[in-house]
C-alpha cells in the first residue's frame, strides 16, 4: 500500500505503515490531538461534553488529567472487573451450553460491556439506554449526515441529564465507584468543575462501550470461521490471552484515529501542510506485511509484536486492561461449553469510519 494516501484532496492524508503510524502517535507536537476539537463542536449539536475530554486534549493539560483518571481508574478497575465479567459471561455461557441462537449483539456482546462499565462508573440502572447512547454520540463528525443529527442530539441531553443526576446522588453520599472518585479527585490542588467531570464520565462511557462490543463480536465471527481454532483453545486455555491479542491485531475496533499537523512536515517522504488532517490507520498498520509475517492470517502462534488496536504513545487506550480482561474471560467461559459456533446471518455493518463493527450478527452454539 501508499505509505501516504491524500484521500480528501488537500484535507486528509492517510497514514498506512506501522512504523510510520507509531512515529505520528508518539509525536503531539507535531501531530495534535487538541486541533480536533472543531470536529466534535457541531453548532448543530450543541455543547458536547467530549470536546472538553483527555482524547483531544495535548500536552501539558492531558498530562494532569491523563494522571489523574489513571489513577482512579486502575485502582479500580481490575480487582472489580474479574468477578462481574465473569458472572455475566457464565450466564450466557451456560445458556449457549444448551444451544442457543441469538443476535449476539443484543446479548453478550451488548450486556457484558454495559454491566462493567456501568458498575464501574456507578451507573448501573440505565443499560438498556447505554447502546443507542454510545451508538449515536460516537458518530459526532462534520460530516454527519442530518438525518441523524437529531438522535447524537438527544444522546448528548439524555446522557448529560442522566449523568448530572449520578453526580448530584454521589455528592449527598459517596459510593464505591468512579463517579464518587472523581467527585473527591484534584489537579493542581484543586477539585474538578462540573464540565471536567462530566467529560470524564463521557469520555470513559463512549470510548469504553462500543469498542469492546465489536472486540467481542469480532472474536466470536473469528472463531466461528475457524472450529480447529475453537478446539485448540478448549485443549489449551492458556492460549486464549494469545486469541484475544490476535483478534485485535486482525479485526481492531478503531480503524483509525485522526491527528492535525501543528507545522509543515512530512511523513514518509511525503509533504505535508501546517493544518493538515492525518488519519492514521490503525487496521491497515496491524496488517503491515514488513512487520507482520503472513499478515492476512489470524494465527494465535505468530510473534507476539504488540500491534496499534489500543494506538501508542501518551493516548495509549486507558481501558486496555480493561477491555482484554473483558473479553479473556468472556472466551474462557464461553470455550469450555460451546461445541460450535455458526454465524446464521449475515451481519450488518455500522458506518463508522473510526469505531467500525457489526451491529447485528446472529449465531447459534
Ligand atoms: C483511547 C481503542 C476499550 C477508554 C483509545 C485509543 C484507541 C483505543 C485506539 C487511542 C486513540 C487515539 O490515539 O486517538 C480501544 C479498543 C477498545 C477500547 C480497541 C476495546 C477493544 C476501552 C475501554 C475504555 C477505554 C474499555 C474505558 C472504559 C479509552 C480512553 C482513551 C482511549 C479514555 C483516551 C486516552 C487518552 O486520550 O489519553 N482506545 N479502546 N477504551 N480509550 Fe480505548
Amino acid at each position: 500500500a501508499a505509505p501516504v494516501s491524500v484521500i480528501d484532496p488537500g484535507e486528509i492524508w492517510a497514514i498506512s505503515r506501522y512504523d510510520d503510524v507509531v512515529s505520528v502517535l508518539k509525536n503531539p507536537a507535531v501531530f495534535s490531538s487538541q486541533g480536533l476539537r472543531a470536529a466534535t463542536e457541531q453548532p448543530w449539536a450543541g455543547y458536547n461534553p467530549l470536546t472538553d475530554s483527555l482524547v483531544l486534549l495535548d500536552p501539558p493539560r492531558h498530562t494532569a488529567i491523563r494522571s489523574l483518571v489513571n489513577h482512579a481508574f486502575t485502582l479500580r478497575v481490575l480487582p472489580r472487573v474479574e468477578p462481574l465479567a465473569r458472572k455475566v459471561a457464565r450466564a450466557f455461557a451456560e445458556r449457549a451450553s444448551r444451544g442457543l441462537e441469538v443476535d449476539i449483539c443484543d446479548d453478550l456482546a451488548t450486556t457484558l460491556p454495559a454491566q462493567v462499565i456501568g458498575n464501574l462508573l456507578g451507573l448501573d440502572d440505565a443499560c438498556d439506554k447505554f447502546r443507542t447512547w454510545s451508538e449515536t454520540i460516537v458518530a459526532i463528525s462534520p460530516g454527519t449526515p442530518e438525518a441523524l443529527r437529531p438522535s447524537i442530539v438527544a444522546s448528548i441531553a439524555e446522557l448529560g441529564q442522566y449523568l448530572e443526576e449520578v453526580f448530584e446522588d454521589r455528592r449527598r453520599a459517596r459510593r464505591d465507584d468512579l463517579a464518587s472518585d472523581l467527585l473527591d479527585a484534584e489537579i493542581d490542588g484543586r477539585r474538578l468543575d462540573q464540565a471536567e467531570l462530566m467529560s470524564f464520565m463521557f469520555v470513559l462511557f463512549v470510548a469504553g462501550f462500543e469498542t469492546t462490543t465489536h472486540l467481542l463480536v469480532n472474536s466470536l465471527r473469528i472463531l466461528a470461521e475457524r472450529p480447529e481454532l475453537l478446539a485448540r483453545l478448549r485443549e489449551a486455555p492458556s492460549v486464549i490471552p494469545h486469541f484475544v491479542e490476535e483478534a485485535l491485531r486482525f479485526d481492531p475496533s478503531v480503524h483509525v484515529t485522526l491527528r492535525v499537523a501543528t507545522r509543515d512536515t512530512e511523513i514518509a517522504g511525503v509533504p505535508l501542510p501546517a493544518g493538515a488532517v492525518v488519519a492514521a490507520l490503525l487496521a491497515s498498520a496491524n496488517r503491515d506485511e514488513t512487520r507482520y509475517e503472513h499478515a492476512d492470517r489470524f494465527d494465535v502462534d505468530r510473534d507476539r509484536k504488540p500491534s496499534v488496536a489500543f494506538g501508542h504513545g501518551i493516548h495509549f487506550c486507558l481501558g486496555a486492561p480493561l477491555a482484554r480482561a473483558e473479553t479473556r474471560i468472556a472466551f474462557e467461559e464461553l470455550v469450555p461449553r460451546v461445541g460450535a459456533i455458526h454465524v446464521t446471518q449475515e451481519p450488518t455493518w455500522n458506518c463508522g469510519l473510526t469505531v467500525r463493527g457489526v451491529t447485528s450478527c446472529r449465531m447459534r452454539f
